[in-house]
């Protein structure tokens, strides 16, 4: 079951999938496993893993982009610690020409993040942050992320959050989704050089944005649609063969419990598939 959502646990099974994602005409983002570290030798591991990664995608010529959690990186033990790891790590990617993917955890998180990834920016490097439509506060993060010509990969929400910080119901959060991915849009952002990742499998904000792109003549390479590895294969098929970009998340290694757990609360159809086959032995 896991292997639904998970590459594998080493990187050579996920440069195998990767390998035929992109000889499907599909891109990718690479995640290592691994969130919630409290020792720095963890943290430095994991960054030591990320930068063989990059060598990895870059000996081969991938096309793919690497993704992390800074929690991984050491974002719970000292932010200058963890911004030091993200930064060997953006400095190696941006010498191999290869884009860095922030996702953002729990909200907590967030400030903290958005402050590592605007020192990244500030620094040149090239690199995208996760925002999650179900907070209240993302729409102002994305107005004060714009002067930095940001790369935003926009995104439901993962976590279990309170109504003090985000939209309790869904269909509040998918109209916020959309009102979002319309503001990434707008002439304003794309002025700034806003460059938006619709990362949804919802055929709704896909549609929406399919929509949005048609009437405003947004030519298919300044955005790309993003969805994780194992969900809607053959949509995201679709959408590279109609000429956009799409980018596969894949995730790999051994510390897949709590990536899988999310993805299995995203939809109950999952549990149930899950409980019929522990049955069936
Ligand atoms: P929604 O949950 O409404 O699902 C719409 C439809 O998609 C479902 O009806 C079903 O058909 C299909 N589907 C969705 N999830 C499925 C699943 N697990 N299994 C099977 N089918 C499924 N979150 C976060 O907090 N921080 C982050 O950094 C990221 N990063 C990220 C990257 C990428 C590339 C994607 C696609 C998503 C994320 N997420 C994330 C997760 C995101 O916040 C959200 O939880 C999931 O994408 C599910 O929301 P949807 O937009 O897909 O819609």
């Amino acid at each position: 079951m896991t292997r639904r959502f998970v590459a594998g646990d080493t990187m050579s099974e996920a440069l195998e999938v990767v390998r035929t994602l992109n000889r499907q005409g599909l891109w990718a983002a690479i995640d290592f496993l691994g969130e919630s570290v409290f020792e720095r030798e963890t943290a430095q591991a994991h960054m030591n893993e990320y930068l063989r990664l990059l060598e990895a995608i870059a000996r081969e010529g991938l096309q793919a982009d690497i993704s992390l959690k800074p929690t991984a990186l050491g974002l719970d033990i000292d932010f200058e610690f963890c911004y030091e790891n993200l930064h060997t790590i953006a400095a190696r990617a941006h010498q191999y020409g290869i884009r860095v993917e922030i996702d953002m955890e729990s909200h907590p998180y967030v400030d903290p993040t958005l402050a590592l990834y605007r020192r990244l920016r500030e620094a040149g490097f090239d690199v995208l942050v996760a925002l999650q439509a179900y907070l209240y506060r993302t729409e102002q993060d994305i107005r004060d992320l714009m002067p930095l010509a940001p790369r935003i990969r926009l995104v439901k929400g993962a976590y279990d959050e309170p109504p003090s910080v985000a939209f309790p119901a869904k269909a509040d959060v998918d109209a916020n989704f959309v009102r979002l991915m319309r503001l990434m849009f707008s002439p304003e952002a794309r002025e700034q050089g806003v460059y938006p990742a619709i990362a949804s499998h919802d055929e709704k904000m896909i549609a929406a944005t399919l929509d949005e792109v048609r009437a405003q003549g947004i030519p298919a390479d300044a955005f790309e649609f993003q969805m994780i590895y194992g969900i809607r294969t053959k949509r995201q098929l679709e959408l590279a063969e109609q000429g956009y970009r799409m980018r596969v998340y894949v995730p790999y290694g051994t510390h897949w419990y709590p990536y899988f757990m999310r993805r299995l609360a995203e939809r109950p159809a999952n549990v149930i598939f899950l409980l019929k086959n522990i049955v069936r032995g």
